[in-house]
């Protein structure tokens, strides 16, 4: 919303399509765009909607054609006006314009709303909603939003009642189930917006002139919800991306908070039902006052740089991320003899951590591998036993979590529905729980006890790398930290801290081998599927490969633990098959070697990936396609070194092979819906 800041023509719809830009490595399918179509803002008039399948870019073209030939006036200067728009990414309905957001009460345009989240009553409300008349164009969960707003607005106008703009949305609320965040405009509240939210990701940025780029007094501001009228921009936003090129000063609205923007104002209304939920007759919102954060984010990190893509960039920038991830919390050297870490987000949790019966580590997709391939460090040092769940099988089967339970949350974004439902299921049982995030101030970051930011920086690209490896190094740091009592490990736990202050280095010379996996890429690009053997410290490395291979360039490929080949993946080997083998010098090494042997007696043929130092007895074995040879560190840190060439080789794969990197197909950075 943009209140009383004189602007160049057409500055509304740029800084819209540019908030959708930023918002695409997120993953989308299609996109919409609503603006009033004069700008006199006395006037109400019925705002213009845009809507497309396909990318914002034809969504822009189509929105200039329609401005250029009809609406002339759009391109004016507008000092007060309020605009919406939205990537969709499909889960009720096809993409198509009308599936797209924002979704509408019906002719006119009363009400408009985007929506991020799942609707999970919307089938009994529109139902209800056609005995009385209206009419639904899409197959979306979202279309009962406006058109329930639009009952409530005309139900309490036909009893000569004014009703304000909250009110229908508070009315909008009580009837709403499952997970949203949801943006109100209206044809009856011009220049106003409301934003609303359970569940899903949701911000208030805040512009304010004269005097912005100031930092606040304090986080409590008073300034912020003055009813003043002095000119800003306020802009609403599911993610940080799309705000940090206008302002730092965010608001991060909550669960059952009412954000109501009006002449330049901000007030928010919160149901008090102890849970921010507005189930029921009985909660009644309140008036809050809420508190200002600056953002940790710079323009310049979200931009693509030298590089071509994101992912690109996010591979080749593991040294300085996993530099990041460990500055301040690596005490090594200096006139402290002992070498240990420091995690100031743990330190007065670690006792109860301790005595936990056990620890669950909890996540989905590379967050999950993250885990994996940490838990071996984290069962070595901290003597717990440690148990891995993939978020929704967690909740389809209700597995028991107990208070003496230690729950920690692996997650990129901080927001991925299953986890966080994992989260609130956990924190019902009473568990002590812990968030791995690289995410300040996301969902999982403030519901956890405790935690660990993984401080990656952002990662754009939807399939996740230098998060993945921060991830490892966040959870080994940890492993360090519960273990740091005991005297048994100390010679151990000091030699892990050496390995992770030369890993950035080694991760620099592991990236020299860039080209080799480009010529490898070429020699696998017409192939249909590729398997991945590993074990041990890098049974996570098969997997998180495969993953790669398999969401980038969209090849068939499978993680396989080398301990089960010969309890089925076996009859698959042939003379055709590419199969890689992780065989860096570790516990398992000896193993691995007899694997190798094996798959070469089915003439497999074998990619294999191993410690430098082992390379010349490696090719005494027998023959191979590619002897890739990586640096040796730490065996539980090698993991962070071999995945470097498979992120490499999914990568150029995905180039070579002519497929989108950064957005692959169907797939979203940060799933927000279960
Ligand atoms: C999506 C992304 C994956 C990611 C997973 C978990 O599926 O495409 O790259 O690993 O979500 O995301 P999180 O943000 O919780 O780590």
């Amino acid at each position: 919303l943009n209140y009383g800041v004189n602007r160049e023509r057409g500055y509304i719809l740029q800084v819209l399509f540019n908030g959708l830009r930023r918002l695409e490595y997120r993953g989308y399918d299609s996109a919409g765009i609503s603006i009033d179509s004069v700008s006199d803002s006395s006037l109400c008039s019925s705002p213009l909607v845009f809507r497309q399948a396909g990318n914002i870019e034809s969504l822009v073209k189509a929105v200039y054609q329609e401005v250029a030939s009809t609406y002339i006036n759009l391109e004016e200067a507008y000092s007060v006006h309020a605009g919406i728009a939205h990537t969709r990414w499909a889960t009720h309905g096809e993409p198509a314009p009308r599936n797209s957001h924002p979704q509408s009460s019906g002719s006119g345009n009363d009400f408009l709303v985007v929506h991020n989240g799942v609707i999970t009553n919307y089938e009994v409300l529109k139902q209800t909603l056609i005995r009385h008349g209206f009419n639904f164009e899409s197959e979306t969960d979202t279309e009962v939003i406006p058109k329930l707003a639009k009952f409530v607005f005309d139900q309490a106008n036909e009893g000569d009642q004014t009703v304000t703009f909250s009110q229908v949305v508070l009315e909008v609320m009580r009837h709403l189930e499952g997970a949203y965040a949801l943006i109100f405009k209206s044809r009856h509240y011009p220049n106003e917006l409301i934003a609303c939210k359970r569940g899903s990701p949701l911000l208030l940025g805040v512009k304010e002139y004269p005097g912005d780029g100031e930092t606040p007094a304090s986080f409590n501001d008073a300034r912020f919800l003055s009813t003043n009228g002095d000119p800003k921009e306020l802009y609403f936003s599911s993610d940080a991306h799309a705000l940090v090129e206008h302002t730092k000063k965010v608001l991060v609205i909550e669960d059952g908070e009412v954000v109501h923007l009006k002449n330049g104002s901000v007030s928010i209304l919160k149901f008090d039902d102890g849970k921010g939920t507005a189930n029921g007759t009985n909660s009644r919102p309140a008036a809050v006052q809420r508190a200002l954060s600056i953002l940790q984010m710079e323009v310049e990190q979200i931009n693509k740089g030298k590089y071509e893509h994101y992912m690109q960039k996010e591979i080749h920038e593991q040294p300085e991320s996993l530099t990041t991830t460990m500055r301040g919390r690596l005490i090594h050297g200096g006139s402290s003899k002992a070498k240990t870490v420091l995690l100031g987000g743990l330190k007065d949790h670690l006792k109860t951590i301790r005595r936990s019966r056990r620890m669950v580590f909890i996540g989905c997709g590379t967050s999950y591998n993250a885990a994996l391939a940490a838990r071996p460090i984290l069962e070595e040092l901290s003597g717990i036993p440690v148990t891995l769940e993939i978020a929704s099988d967690l909740l389809d089967r209700q597995g028991p979590i107990y208070r003496e339970d230690t729950v920690a949350f692996v997650s990129q974004s901080g927001e991925t529905a299953d986890t966080l439902n994992a989260l609130n299921y956990a924190l019902e049982n009473g568990a002590l729980c812990v968030g791995i995030t690289n995410t300040v101030g996301s969902a999982i970051a403030r519901k956890t006890h405790c935690g660990v930011h993984i401080n990656a920086g952002s990662e754009i690209g939807v399939a996740s790398t230098k998060a993945y490896t921060s991830q490892i190094v966040a959870m080994t740091m940890l492993a360090l930290a519960i273990g740091s009592d005991s005297i048994s490990s100390e010679a151990r736990r000091e030699s892990i801290v050496d390995g992770l202050v030369d890993l950035p280095s080694k991760v620099r010379e592991v990236l020299k081998l860039d080209n080799e996996m480009k010529d490898l890429a070429k020699l696998l690009i017409a192939e249909q599927s590729l398997l991945v053997f590993g074990r041990g410290y890098n049974y996570a490395t098969a997997l998180e490969g495969a993953l790669k291979v398999k969401e980038v360039a969209l090849m068939h490929s499978e993680g396989i633990l080398a301990g089960e080949m010969k309890h089925g993946p076996l009859a698959l080997v042939d003379e055709n098959l590419p199969i890689f083998v992780i065989a860096t010098h570790d516990s398992c090494f000896s193993k691995q070697q007899s694997v190798i042997q094996q798959l070469h007696a089915r003439k497999g043929r074998l990619i294999v990936m191993c410690s430098k130092e082992d390379a010349a007895s490696m090719m005494n074995v027998g023959k191979y396609v590619r002897v890739i040879k990586v640096p040796h560190v730490e065996d539980c840190l090698q993991p962070v070194i071999n995945i470097v060439p498979l992120q490499l080789l999914a990568y150029h794969l995905t180039v070579l092979r002519g497929h989108n990197v950064d957005q692959p197909r169907n797939l979203a950075k940060s799933v927000t819906t279960e």
